[in-house]
Parts: C-alpha cells; structure tokens; sequence
C-alpha cells in the first residue's frame, strides 16, 4: 500500500450524513488521507465546516461555486483532479437517488461527475427507509453497481429516523472504514501482483456453440461469453497473453490495446480445431465455453420443410473437447467448468477425475442471478489437490481474478508435490 492512500470520501444527502463525520475520522486513523465531496442535500444535514475542521481541507460541494473567471475554470476541472488524484472513492450515506445517477451515469453535481471520472475501486454504503431500500428500483440499481465490481456495504437492520424497524440503516463507521482498508490492501496486492501472470500464454474458450440443424436452423444455448470474456481480460491485466477462442455473442470484441488474441468460431468442430491449434503454445487452459454436447453430423443443405407430422432429428456426440486437452495436457494447468443443476460437487469432482483437469469451476446454473448470460457468478472450485473452494457471488471479473489467483496457487502446490 503506499504510503499514503488518497480517499475521496462522497457524501450523500440523507439523515445518515452526521455519521459521514465518523467515518471521516475512522478513516484518517486508519492513515488515509481524507478529501471530502458533498451533495447539496447533504449540506442541509451537516454543514461543510464540519469536515473541513475535521479533514483539515476545502470541502469540495457543487461544480461550479466559483467567483472569479480563473475559479470557475478550476472548479470546472477540480473533479478531475479529484478523481486522478484519489486511489478510492468512498460515499457514504449513499441514498437511492445517488445509486440510481450512479448507476446510470448521471452528472448533474460535483460527486456525481467525479464518479464518472474515476477509474479506480468504489465502495458504497447505502442508507435509507426499509420500503426505499427494498423497491425493485433500488434494487437493480445496486445489482448493475455490483456487477460493475463495486463494494457494497450492506446497510443495518434496526430502527430508522423514520421510526420503521428493517434494513436501512447506514452501516457503522467502523465497518465501513473496514472495507476501504480491504480494498487498498487488495488494490496495493494486486497492484504489486498484477503482472503474476506476465510470460504465460493462457489459452480461453468462451461463449457458446451453434450446431446447425439445416441452412436457417441451429442448436444452441444462453451462454453469453461474459465469463470467459471476464477470464479473458483479467490475464490481460495481469501481464499473460491470451488466446481467446469464442463462439459467437454479442459482446463486444476485446479491445485491441488489451493484446488478447481473438479467434472467432461458430460450431463445436470449429472450436475444436481452434483449441488444437493454438495448445501447443499455451501454459494455461480454461475451458468456459458452453459447447454444445450434440450435433447433426450432416445436416441438409436445403432449409427442412415444416409438415404436419412430428420431426425427429437424429443427433450424434460432438467431440469431447476438454478430455482430448485432458489426454494431451502436458504439464499445463487445465481448467474445465461444470454448469449443473444439481449434485453440483459430485458431477465437478466426476469431470476433474475423467478429463483430467487440474481444477473444475462449478457453478449451479439453475440459481436466479449467476451463470448463464448473468454479470455475477458464485461458483465452486474443485481442485486436484482434493480441495473445493467456494466463491461466494461477485461479478465475473472478480469471480476471474479469483480463479487465477487460486490456479497459481494450485500450480505451485502440484509443482512441489512432485
Ligand atoms: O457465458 P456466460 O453467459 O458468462 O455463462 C457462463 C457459463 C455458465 C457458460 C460458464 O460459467 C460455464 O459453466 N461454462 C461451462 C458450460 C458447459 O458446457 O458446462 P458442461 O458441464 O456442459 O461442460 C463441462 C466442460 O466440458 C466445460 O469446460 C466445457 O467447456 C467442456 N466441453 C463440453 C462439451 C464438449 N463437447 N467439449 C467440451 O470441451
């Protein structure tokens, strides 16, 4: 961590504001150095005087409260100064009207525009009535700032202002400055982590397969991509190359400065070719793609005309993809997945030991919210070494971070049992 970790602390314009003054303190005796930004509405619950006693610095309030031309200038640009100049963005009380601008890009004040110009890790901690609290509203809300891998500090259960008895309540201070210290001490690892995967070339599948069923009709699943586009670019960031080989889906391609190398195929022979390939070069496999497990061998070259009677279609086995890397494996580290939807630790356990994979990511696909076409994910890890791992529910780009983190693991524990 350096030495001094810069946190832009938000303030939102909720009864809950007074504890924000708390949080202020609990954060500076942590060693954080403490800029705060206030909403108008905040400054109706606590006066701006109160932190800048406390924090020792301007209290930063609205876009554009400047007098001279040369200030309106500079509080014109002072919010990206802030968000360049903090490593975290904290905001507490976050209210329902501050999760929905956030989580819809809106900019109309200071702490909303400096959000958006902030690239580094958010942690938010809500505050408001129970009824507000639990509206769909707020609730998609909070599911999309999840999905894109902010930290949510769930409020209390108790008593509010408004005498209603339910979550709501902001979060202690202490708890909160707990999770921003964990957020540093996770940024700084990964930071000084971030190139532990620098000189592998890891080799992803991703996405679905389309297995033609005639030239209009196909077999497929829901299978979005995100998961293995997640894996994707997270060994990007931390230093690796990356073969991406995906079927088709509507994500967009990886960016080009991000190196990844993308390989687009469309049936479940095509993906295998794609992953025989390019083997030979990869240290690592991850094997995220859905495939389909059934194809028409030969399907018709004209479209099959619709009639009164019942289609039957005869369909064959495509290629086991993963247990022919298994049979070649070398002493890569293969990764397969298991989407299941029951016996969830049996079955994962059955496709480490028959593929021969190093560690099997399961998850339970018929769970509301995670696997298929969703932006979080909650999976099991199941190792060769014997051990399971369970992941609790995150977004796929943290759910990737943590399986790299544990295939490093895992290597160097397979390395010296040797
Ligand atoms: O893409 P998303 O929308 O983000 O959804 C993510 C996901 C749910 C697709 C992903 O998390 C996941 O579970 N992927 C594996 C889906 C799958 O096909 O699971 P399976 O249990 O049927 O297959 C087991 C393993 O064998 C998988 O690694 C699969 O890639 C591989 N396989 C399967 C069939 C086949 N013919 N060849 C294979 O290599």
């Amino acid at each position: 961590m350096p030495v001094t970790t810069n946190v832009a602390l938000g303030v939102g314009g909720g009864i809950a504001a007074y504890k924000a003054a708390e949080l202020a303190r609990a954060l500076m005796e942590r060693g954080f150095s403490v800029q705060v930004l206030m909403t108008r509405s905040a400054e109706e619950f606590v006066r701006p005087l109160t932190f800048a006693a406390l924090t020792g610095r301007k209290v930063l309030t609205h876009l554009f409260g400047a007098v001279s031309p040369e200030d309106t200038l500079d509080s014109a640009i002072e919010h990206i100064r802030v968000a360049q100049e903090n490593q975290i963005l904290v905001i507490a009380p976050a209210t329902a009207d501050l999760l929905a601008k956030l989580a819809h890009g809106m900019a109309d004040d200071f702490l909303t525009t400096t959000y958006l110009a902030f690239t580094g890790p958010v942690v938010l901690a809500p505050a408001m009535n129970t009824n507000m609290w639990n509206h769909a509203a707020t609730q998609e809300n909070l599911r999309i700032l999840r999905a894109r891998g902010h930290v949510i500090v769930e409020p209390d259960e108790g008593i509010l202002a408004c005498g209603i008895v339910g979550p709501g309540r902001l979060a202690e201070p202490e708890v909160i400055a707990q999770a921003v210290s964990e957020v540093a001490l996770s940024g700084a690892n990964r930071a000084s982590a971030k190139r532990d995967l620098e000189g592998e070339t890891v080799l992803i599948t991703a996405g679905p397969t389309q297995e033609p069923l005639d030239p209009v009709r196909y077999l497929s699943n829901r299978s979005s991509g995100k998961m293995g586009y997640a894996l994707a670019e997270a060994a990007s960031e931390r230093g690796a190359r990356v073969i991406l080989v995906s079927g088709p889906v509507t994500l967009a391609a990886p960016a080009l400065s991000s190196g990844i190398e993308l390989i687009p195929v469309r049936t479940a022979v095509e993906m295998r070719q794609a992953v025989m390939d390019h083997l030979e070069q990869a240290t690592l496999v991850i094997k995220a793609a859905a495939v389909a497990d059934y194809h028409r061998a030969n399907p018709p070259q004209q479209k099959v005309k619709k009639t009164a009677a019942r289609l039957s279609l005869e369909l064959d086995p495509t290629p086991d993809i993963l247990a022919e890397v298994g049979r070649k494996k070398g002493d890569r580290l293969l990764v397969g997945f298991a989407a299941e939807t029951e016996n969830l630790i049996e079955e994962a356990r059955r496709k480490m030991q028959s593929k021969n994979c190093d560690m099997v990511v399961a998850n339970l696909v018929s769970q509301p919210g995670i696997g298929f076409d969703s932006d979080e994910n909650e999976v099991t890890l199941v190792l060769r070494t014997g051990e399971t791992i369970p992941v609790e529910r995150a977004s796929k780009s943290a759910i990737a971070h943590r399986i790299f983190d544990e295939m490093i693991k895992l290597r160097l524990a397979l390395h010296s049992a040797q």
